[in-house]
């Protein structure tokens, strides 16, 4: 969205709130403030984050910039405009109407993919999860409710304008069967509800059981198993919580699968430091061990390194 600029004089007569699609979090004395429908993310050191807390908690721009507490007054409107520049606080009077859910099916986009976070939740702990590594260890685990897949998939056949025969739904985690109830409800819900749409279920594949495999083979899913090479590769990174490897339990899986004759089972192989050498002989490994009907790769996103994009300093 083309954000208007603001002048010195603008910022002193405007008066902010923050933006109801604003969030943040809190690590190492740093604040990542983010923006959940642009989803831009902005990290900001703890007096900008304070400045961003006063404006959310309804104190006037001009108070704020005559606080005796700052003594750089330009810093605090260039904190000010840059968290307008993100959209991480509007206009007071702005009702962000045009982001308000029943607004939404309004906007010209057409999404052909979705993915759906099933759970947060893990059996395993990877030691590159990107998600799972994230989370803190006082983090209350959230499971997606039917109600809310059913109200995603509405909104997902609403928002997907064109060439409908090509979407896909992505059934994601987490790990998506440790909230199998739902996985299942909302595949039968996708199914009566969405013509010609593609599932494709992504999966550490230990817990697949061989009622699930029919259950999957039944409603035409497309299962993506991770796995990182074999047995000494796969184990040096994809592991339970007590460290021990997970590849004995994804041939468990992928077996059901197999015995249930479901057409569909890829692989899904993150790249890193412990498959990248050799990896031409471990994939050619994999192929003759595993019946893959596909393989595909993720580039390593090295989760521990949260880099500063924007960093201020009042
Ligand atoms: C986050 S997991 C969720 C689904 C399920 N638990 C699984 O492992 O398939 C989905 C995929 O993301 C990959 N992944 C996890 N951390 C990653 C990272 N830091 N960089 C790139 N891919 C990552 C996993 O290897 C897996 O293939
Ligand atoms: S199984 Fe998937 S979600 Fe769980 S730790 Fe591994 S990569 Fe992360």
């Amino acid at each position: 969205m083309e954000k208007q600029s603001h002048s010195i004089q603008d910022i002193l007569l405007e008066n902010f709130k923050a933006s109801i699609y604003s969030h943040f979090y809190e690590k190492d004395g740093y604040y990542a403030l983010y923006h959940s429908l642009y989803m831009n993310l902005l990290y900001v050191k703890k007096d900008a984050f304070d400045v961003f807390c006063k404006i959310k908690s309804g104190v006037r721009t001009r108070e704020i910039i005559n606080s005796h507490k700052y003594i750089n007054k330009e810093a605090v409107i260039d904190t000010i405009k840059l968290l307008y520049e993100n959209n991480l606080i509007v206009n007071s009077s702005d009702k962000e109407s045009i982001l308000n859910k029943e607004n939404l099916s309004n906007i010209s986009i057409d999404i052909q993919i979705m993915y759906l976070i099933l759970t947060d939740k893990c059996n395993l702990n990877c030691k590159y999860c990107f998600i799972e590594n994230a989370i803190d260890n006082n983090h209350l685990h959230e499971s997606m409710s039917i109600d809310n897949l059913k109200k995603s998939v509405d909104l997902f056949d609403k928002l997907s304008l064109d060439n409908k025969e090509n979407r896909t739904i992505i059934l994601y985690g987490g790990e998506p069967l440790l909230n199998k109830d739902t996985l299942k409800k909302g595949i039968c819900y996708i199914r009566e509800s969405l013509k010609d749409v593609k599932i494709n279920l992504i999966t550490n594949a230990t817990e697949i059981s061989r009622e699930d495999a029919a259950f999957f083979r039944d409603y035409s899913i497309d299962v993506s198993i991770s796995i990182d090479g074999l047995e000494s590769i796969n184990d040096s990174a994809r592991v339970f919580l007590n460290n021990k490897g997970c590849f004995k339990n994804i041939i468990k899986g992928y077996n059901n699968l197999k015995l249930e004759k479901v057409p569909n089972i890829g692989a899904s192989i993150t790249l890193g430091s412990h498959n990248i050498v050799n990896l031409k002989k471990n994939i050619e490994q994999l192929i003759k061990y595993f019946d893959f009907n596909s393989i595909g790769f993720n580039f390593l996103v090295d989760f521990t390194s949260v880099h500063l994009k924007k960093e201020i300093v009042l």
